[in-house]
């Protein structure tokens, strides 16, 4: 049934549909139904420490015995830069006034750590099917630990140099994650933004340029993007955006309503609310500053100021106000909104179950002229820039 089995017969799984680690916005529960239907369920740590790792896990382990990814950030940890924090605090201590909150309060959120030995040990107590990483790999000896412990390394690369760069350190597995992705762009040897390339430009020049099995990332939702990926040579999928209607994701009500509203265009790429470029919905604080601001500290230092604000805006008084910020790609406007449990939206996305449902999406994509949502799909928009500038939330 389907053109490579590669991932399928790799991971032993059902459906070549890797749900994407998205740290912040879920927990075990989506891994684990995830993972239980027959797809690929993944866990972010990057925002967890060892204790919360090895408790959601064991979480995980307790639903299902079904193949499981656990996935890391690892990324050069920033410098501190006092001047530049300051000045960040500075410029966002109007809303923190807007908000009644006290812009000098001492912070305590969550921060997002790259990998590191500590962190290796439990993995390889764990014995993950597979461990993922975005940013590029961990240090040579501990990628020879994890491999050694039997895990599969999988990494996102964003371009073909990033893929041979990645297989050359020995992943087993690429994502290729194109520019429309929700999140943080997984690049690592650049920080050209403008080059970057869309999933279905991406993932042919990264299945030519590696020998491993190659996972398409960004913007697909539906079986009709599965079958493209399919067709581009990809092994496999990982949706993210998608797996955020369901209830086992962890968002909040505003968050969620922000994706029930958003059309095609409502995204864009910004460091604000980390540092690093991710692909968010357009917010006020976006379009105050610019999506792209210098102003921003090293990731992921920008987020410290920020995360009172997000949380603030979660509380119903504040939620017409404004929304200050969660990460979407533009899957948001896929026919998709509403509640749909994991399963589900696994098995919706999966041509092999539903042969049928994936030939109309291939016709209703040859006939619409688009595949993907996001990148082209703006002149179809059916929001216009000026609704977009007065949208008080997000
Ligand atoms: C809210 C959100 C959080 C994300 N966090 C992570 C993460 O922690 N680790 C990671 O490897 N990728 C993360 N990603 C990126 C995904 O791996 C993937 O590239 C992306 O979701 C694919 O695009 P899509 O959202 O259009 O399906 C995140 C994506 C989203 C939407």
């Amino acid at each position: 049934m389907w053109p490579d089995r590669r991932l399928l017969d790799l991971l032993q799984i059902e459906h070549p549909i890797v749900q994407a680690p998205m740290a912040g916005a879920m927990d075990w529960e989506l891994a684990a139904a995830v993972s239980q239907a027959g797809g690929l369920g993944s866990l972010p740590c990057a925002m967890l420490n060892p204790k919360q790792v090895l408790e959601q896990v064991e979480k995980i382990r307790g639903r299902t015995d079904k193949p499981i990814n656990i996935n890391f950030f690892c990324h050069q940890p920033p410098k501190a830069d006092n001047a530049r924090e300051a000045a960040w605090r500075d410029r966002l201590a109007s809303y923190y006034r807007e908000l009644g909150l006290d812009p000098h309060a001492a912070v305590n959120a969550p921060s997002r750590a790259p990998f590191n030995a500590e962190m290796c040990e439990i993995l390889v107590e764990l014995k993950p099917k597979v461990a993922s990483f975005h940013f590029g790999l961990p240090e040579t000896p501990l990628v020879a630990r994890v491999k050694a412990a039997g895990c599969l390394v999988f990494s996102s690369a964003t371009t073909a140099a990033e893929a041979r760069w990645l297989a050359e350190r020995g992943a087993d597995v690429i994502i290729a994650q194109g520019y429309e992705a929700g999140g943080h762009r997984g690049m690592f040897l650049t920080e050209d933004l403008a080059a970057q390339v869309g999933t279905f430009a991406l993932v042919p020049q990264v299945v030519d340029a590696v020998t491993v099995p190659v996972i398409a990332a960004g913007g697909i939702t539906d079986a009709r993007g599965i079958a493209a990926a399919f067709a581009l040579g990809a092994a496999g999928v990982q949706m993210g955006t998608a797996f955020l209607f369901c209830p086992e994701a962890k968002i909040s009500a505003p968050h969620r309503a922000a994706f029930k509203s958003a059309r095609d265009d409502a995204t864009a790429l910004t460091n604000l609310m980390t540092g690093r470029p991710a692909r968010g919905v357009y917010n006020r604080l976006m379009r105050d500053l610019g999506p792209i601001s210098d102003i921003a500290p090293q990731f992921p230092l920008a987020a410290a100021a920020v995360a009172p604000l997000r949380l603030q805006c979660r509380g119903a008084r504040f939620r017409r106000l404004f929304t200050l910020v969660v990460r979407a790609s533009g899957g948001a406007r896929s026919g998709n909104a509403g509640a749909r449990a994991a399963g589900k939206t696994l098995r919706r996305g999966t041509p092999a179950s539903q042969p049928a449902r994936c030939r109309r999406g291939l016709n209703r994509c040859r006939e619409s002229g688009f595949l993907v949502k996001g990148s082209g799909a703006s002149s179809r928009s059916r929001v216009s820039i000026a609704q977009r500038r007065n949208a008080m939330c997000p």
